[in-house]
């Protein structure tokens, strides 16, 4: 789909975490199929802090536990499932496998993956892709994958207008 040009300048964690708010507040759940979204970036570069934020925002009711080590946690928002991954550790397709994503490619569940590079080609393609590099703050140059994605990335852009950087 489209490729948008333009990015977010994320100043400080704060940013990072309005930014995830806005994303979680506009989550484009749906009863007809699995959202998802993934987040890349070098480590440091807010992927967690983000998610943490977009599934607070989303509903998440405890507190957001970072993947890390456990590469999966998942989170009821009443009748609905947050998946959250971080594939960083990941090591090859049989844990991957393992880790039974298909499982939750269902209606009303948001799957959340850092570090897709290290899954793929297996994963899903997603709906929304972040890239958040580490510059003065952080940057975050989003692109939309699908007609979910482009909406939801529009709904995140009145909200938090993206900068001209090209
Ligand atoms: N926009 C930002 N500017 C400065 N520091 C940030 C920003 N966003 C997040 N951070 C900080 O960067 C550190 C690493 O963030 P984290 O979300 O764990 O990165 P990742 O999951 O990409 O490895 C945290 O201390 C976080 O507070
Ligand atoms: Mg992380």
């Amino acid at each position: 789909m489209s490729a948008t040009s333009g990015a977010w300048m994320l100043a400080d964690a704060r940013a990072t975490q309005q930014l995830g708010e806005s994303f979680g507040r506009h989550c484009p759940w749906t009863n007809d199929a699995a959202r998802s979204l993934f987040l890349s970036g070098e480590l440091g570069a807010g992927k967690t802090t983000l998610a943490a934020a977009l599934l607070a925002a989303a509903g998440v009711r405890e507190p957001v536990r970072s993947p890390s080590y456990a590469l999966i946690e998942i989170y009821g928002i009443g009748s609905r499932l947050a998946v959250h991954v971080d594939l960083y550790r990941l090591r090859g397709a049989a844990e991957l496998e393992q880790l039974g994503l298909r499982d939750y490619l269902q209606p009303e569940t948001l799957l959340l993956i850092e570090w897709p590079e290290h899954g793929e080609p297996e994963l899903p393609q997603p709906d929304l892709w972040l890239h958040l590099a580490i510059a003065e703050g952080r940057v975050c140059r989003p692109q939309a994958l699908s007609a979910a994605g482009e909406a939801w990335l529009a709904a995140a852009c009145r909200e938090i207008p993206l900068s001209d950087i090209g």
